[in-house]
């Protein structure tokens, strides 16, 4: 069965020092973690992705701030809002994604499933779209 985009509460460990979160694979994560990544320092109005992966999939968490997410399945828009810590939004492969509205100081922690690989990239939208409906 094709895997859906959905939110993950991640466990919260309130302290009066402070709290803390966190993920693991396969406690939190659907899936083993082959590389991590983070997006800072955005200007105001820019957009980060548009585009899709064929094959991998990612889990992205607003660590700091909050930005917005928006996914498309080649039919329909899905938007997701991050805004704490301890959410984080799972997209399986072949979405396409946009990362937008970020706040100042945000910061995006982005963990994937597989290693860096342009190859993996679908830069263009009309060609998503003729793949998704293969
Ligand atoms: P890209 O994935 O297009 O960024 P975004 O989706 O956030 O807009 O990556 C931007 C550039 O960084 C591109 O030249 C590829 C390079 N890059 C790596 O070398 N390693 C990585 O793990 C990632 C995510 C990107």
């Amino acid at each position: 069965m094709k895997e859906l985009p959905h939110i993950l509460k991640l466990p919260k460990i309130l302290d009066s020092r402070g709290n803390l979160s966190f993920f693991e694979y396969p406690g939190q994560l659907p899936f083993e973690i082959a590389r991590t990544y983070w997006i800072y320092d955005v200007p105001g109005g820019e957009i980060r992705g548009s585009h899709a992966y064929k094959e991998q999939s990612e889990f992205i968490i607003a660590l700091s701030g909050s930005f917005d997410i928006n996914l498309n399945d080649g039919k329909k828009d899905l938007k997701f809002s991050l805004n704490r810590s301890y959410y984080g939004l799972f997209i399986p492969k072949m979405y396409w994604r946009r990362l937008e509205n970020f706040s100042t100081n945000s910061l995006a922690l982005i963990v994937s499933d597989k290693h860096f690989d342009e190859a993996d990239y679908i830069r263009d939208y009309e060609q998503f779209k003729c793949l998704i409906n293969e």
